[in-house]
């Protein structure tokens, strides 16, 4: 399980389905309604019950590359982080800047609201069809830039919670070519 030290925080990528995941709170992939959909976010509403989509619905939506935050409902976790990826084009349209405005919202979401431990599924590498390779190091950059940039923050851990071997290798292989470049 590759790991990378960032100040007082730890940066991990893991195999796993985030629904399970015991951290403060969990990122969705959600889609602009927030009113729910397939893929991890089909899977974090069923887990967490009704409780998060009626959160959700008082919410107005959210745009691409916002994050919004509700209750963990039943999950283990106790917040849910809800974040709109990018629906892939042809990477001219912003998506790198979008998926990286994912993470960075989310990780700015976490801290006004304390959370000290969070998970992030794949973000637009399902039905939003991003690249992996690429998604992988967008995501894995812009949090330890985040972290880099926040020593006193209060996050301590950032997971990567990958469901397949499709996205664990290049999560996994753009965290490890990241050792050593800590600052
Ligand atoms: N735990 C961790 N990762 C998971 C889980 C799980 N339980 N289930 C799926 N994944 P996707 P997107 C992985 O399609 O591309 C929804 O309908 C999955 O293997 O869920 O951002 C929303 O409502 C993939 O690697 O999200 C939006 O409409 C990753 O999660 C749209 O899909 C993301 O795949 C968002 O598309």
């Amino acid at each position: 399980m590759p790991e990378l030290k960032v100040g007082n925080s730890l940066i991990q990528v893991v195999q796993g389905d985030i629904t399970k995941e015991t951290t403060d709170a969990i990122v969705n992939a959600a889609n602009k309604t927030l009113l729910g959909g397939g893929g991890v976010d089909g899977a974090i509403h069923r887990a967490g019950g009704p409780a998060i989509l009626e959160e959700c619905k008082k919410l107005g939506g959210c745009d691409t590359g916002d994050a919004k935050i509700t209750k963990g409902g039943k999950l283990p976790a106790r917040y849910v982080i809800h974040t709109v990826g990018p629906i892939y084009r042809d990477g001219k349209h912003n998506e790198p800047e979008l998926l990286k405005s994912c993470h960075i919202r989310s990780l700015e979401v976490a801290v006004e609201n304390g959370i000290k431990t969070i998970a992030f599924p794949a973000i637009s590498c399902g039905v939003y069809g991003y690249p992996i390779p690429d998604a992988a190091q967008i995501a894995i950059g812009a949090v330890k830039e985040f972290l880099e940039t926040h020593p006193n923050c209060g996050i301590t851990l950032v997971r990567f919670v990958m469901f397949g071997n499709d996205t664990y290798i290049p999560f996994s292989n753009a965290l490890t070519s990241l050792v050593g470049t800590e600052k």
